[in-house]
């Protein structure tokens, strides 16, 4: 049968067809809020590479805690900007370090209301800006010494009220080495989320403006994946989730939504995608411009990676959706 028996447009007449027939629901209970707490500053300060957006000292986390709750967004992921990097990045697992207290501070508050996802990561904590140690002789990322720093992070977050672990930092095993951390420890009931399918991408500099991590020398493709890859993200993602992963990542999400849907095909885990900053700061530049409009844009966006099979989605525009949606 086709036309004129079929006509696709009976289907799309009215408002109340559209919505009633709308198979994509957004939720703000399924995006996380990305946090940076900034140990150097008494106020906000705003990020110029991503309008709109914001680092907090640490005693504004909780109020930014709370604007997220009360937007109806259940879980923020916490960065961290130090007042000291050095070679090892000991701020990332020092017991007083920036994360650690603001993980006390919302964890005090919220309790069991608010989830707190801590990124795993050096590359905000070392004086080079890579993710892990560096081979001062080739300038390599050493993966085995690196190994260890990542599980001592994840350790010292949970204890300081971090809900899951999100390690970002790309190195082979770093699943397997902080499940074993995590679990001698005694929390074998903190969730892991890799982030396995983790491209080295463009779309990460307002990131590293706003977390001031950007690499002193070379790049990060000796770590992160390359962007021509497919099948090696889904071994990637399998190879984390056989360690011990409870929630797998693409990162970025919109040139890789391929990807993300590749990964719900294949596998039963939670699917995660990071809206990342470049993302962000692109449709608030055009918005700002009045070249599109920002909350249709948005939505659009989200929708494309809920349809491509994203569970939940790490977004800049998290604390907006609830007002926009009404
Ligand atoms: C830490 C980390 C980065 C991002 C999340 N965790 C930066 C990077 O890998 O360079 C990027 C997030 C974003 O761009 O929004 N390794």
């Amino acid at each position: 049968m086709s036309f004129p028996t079929i006509r696709m447009r009976r289907l799309r007449r009215t408002e109340a067809l559209r919505t009633m027939l709308n198979q994509v629901q957004i939720q703000p209970s399924s995006l996380i809020y990305p946090i940076f707490v900034d140990e150097t500053i008494t106020e906000p300060v705003s990020i110029t590479t991503m309008p709109g957006y914001f680092r907090y000292p640490l005693d504004k986390v909780v109020d930014e805690g709370r604007a997220a709750l009360e937007q109806g967004v259940k879980s923020i992921l916490l960065f961290g900007v130090p007042s000291k990097k050095d070679e090892t990045g000991s701020g990332a697992y020092a017991k007083n370090g920036v994360v650690q207290k603001a993980a006390k501070e919302l964890k005090a508050q919220f309790k069991e209301d608010l989830v707190i996802i801590g990124d795993v990561c050096l590359c905000e904590y070392t004086n080079h800006g890579h993710c892990g140690i560096v081979d001062k002789e080739n300038g390599d990322v050493r993966n085995d010494e690196t190994l260890e720093l990542l599980g001592k992070t994840a350790v010292s977050q949970v204890e300081s009220g971090v809900d899951i672990v999100a390690p970002s930092a790309m190195m082979d095993g770093q699943v397997f080495t902080i499940r074993e951390f995590l679990d001698d420890a005694g929390f074998e009931q903190t969730p892991i989320l890799a982030y396995s399918a983790k491209y080295a991408s463009a779309f990460y500099g307002p990131f590293r403006d706003a977390a001031e991590s950007t690499p002193k020398f070379g790049n990060r493709k000796s770590y992160q994946m390359n962007q021509g890859s497919v099948s090696e993200a889904l071994r990637e993602i399998e190879l984390d989730i056989n360690e011990g992963a409870d929630m797998i990542m693409v990162k970025p999400a919109l040139a890789y939504l391929d990807i993300i849907s590749y990964a719900k095909a294949s596998f039963d885990v939670p699917i995660v995608a990071y809206n990342v900053s470049g993302e962000y700061s692109m449709v608030k530049a055009a918005a700002l411009n009045g070249w599109i409009d920002e909350k249709s844009a948005v939505y659009e966006i989200l929708s494309g990676i809920k349809r491509a099979g994203a569970d939940l989605i790490i977004t800049y525009h998290a604390k907006n959706l609830r007002a926009w949606l009404k």
